[in-house]
């Protein structure tokens, strides 16, 4: 047998949200909505498909891995320098490389939870140790991350707004916490919902990071950009920070439809601008109708609501599988009485809301 490394033990297998195929093969069903992943559901923009189709016929060629184009258009977009910016395969892998840059064995990664779980087994493997602060049992949850930080301390991951519970800091919670922060340490700043945040304290960070070049900002085409199959992520930082992860980055690791693809994502602005009044419309929706029935619902500056269901939370969710409505059961990010939820198309919300009536009416003996 071939043994794996130690730092395995403390890994298990990513819970990912459960696909559509999967569901309607298990219960025979021809109509199945996935709420589950947070994806764009007006899919991705009709530019970016109009680019992919157009580029299978150089599919046989390799991308460039510097990705010049959709590097330059990044930092032409946030106006920074190109030498600034990083792709990679989906925003995961941004986080891997910031994992294989700058944790040695034996340092020490900091996060809020529940919070998104790679940031905790990207830490394992690369040996690092990983500590958090429970955010929901906190006022000043970013104080008391600050009172954690030790010599070992090495990155410290911070989800804004908040997977999954769509919360987030402002503009000061966070400046007023980098600048606790000494520089030898990199604060992750993991933006992937950022686009749909309204709040009109939330921060716009990238001017920021010539201030504190220890700065990361994580985004992603995933979600507001529709692109979450095709898997691109990005990073902005301080052109040493991001010069390290060239480093480590796999060659060709985002593929030449997906730049293709995530350029034009990048400039069709009218999609964006219909996902958002989609995503707004959902969320006042939902709220309004889940409260109404009594559950709590918490605000949400991200394209998801987090709900509490109670102890019967896991068989809501399997209950609303059967009828062909995936959401999200947020035990495996410590939540167990919680469930999330992607906000959809006007009419997918109103089949997850006659779904939760079954439940409510039927399904809880
Ligand atoms: C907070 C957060 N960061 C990063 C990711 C990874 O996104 P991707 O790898 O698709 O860019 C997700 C995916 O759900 C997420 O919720």
């Amino acid at each position: 047998m071939i043994e794996a490394r130690p730092e395995l033990d403390k890994l298990s297998d990513y819970v990912p949200g459960k696909s559509i195929e999967e569901i309607r093969t298990r219960y025979g069903l021809s109509k199945v909505v996935k709420l589950a992943s947070n994806e764009n559901p007006l899919g991705a923009s009709p530019k970016a498909m109009e680019a992919y189709m157009k580029i299978a016929s150089s599919v046989h060629l390799y991308p460039r891995g510097d990705a010049p184009h959709l590097v330059e258009a990044l930092a032409s977009k946030y106006r920074v320098k190109h030498n600034q910016v990083i792709i990679g395969n989906g925003s995961d892998e941004v986080i891997d490389m910031v994992g294989k840059a700058f944790i040695r064995p034996g340092d020490t990664c900091l996060s809020l939870e529940p919070t998104f779980s790679v940031y905790r087994s990207v830490t394992y493997s690369y040996s690092g140790h990983f500590a958090s602060v429970n955010a929901l049992d906190q006022k000043e949850p970013l104080k008391e991350l600050a009172k954690i930080i030790d010599d070992k301390t090495r990155i410290i991951f911070i989800c804004n707004p908040n997977n999954p519970t769509g919360a987030y800091f402002s503009e000061d919670e966070i400046v007023q916490f980098m600048v606790q922060v000494p520089r030898h340490i990199l604060v992750f700043v993991d933006e992937a919902y950022s686009e749909f945040a309204t709040a009109a304290d939330y921060p716009s960070l990238i001017k920021m990071i010539d201030l504190f070049p220890n700065l990361l900002l994580n985004r992603t085409f995933s979600k507001i950009y529709g692109l979450a199959g095709l898997r691109v992520g990005y990073a902005i930082s301080s052109a040493e920070v991001i010069s390290n992860l060239w480093k480590v980055k796999p060659p060709f690791d985002v593929n030449l439809a997906a730049q293709e693809a995530a350029l034009a994502a990048l400039q069709d602005t009218s999609h964006i601008k219909k996902t958002l009044e989609v995503t707004a419309q959902g969320i006042e929706y939902l709220t309004k109708a889940l409260s109404t029935m009594g559950y709590r619902v918490l605000p949400t500056q991200a394209n998801f609501i987090c709900v509490h269901i109670g102890a019967d939370a896991k068989k809501m969710v399997s209950f609303l599988e059967e009828k062909g409505m995936i959401i999200r059961a947020l035990s495996s990010f410590g939540m167990p009485e919680w469930v999330r939820i992607t906000i959809g198309k006007h009419e997918e919300n109103q089949f997850l809301l006659e779904c939760v009536n079954l439940w409510r009416n039927n399904g809880r003996d």
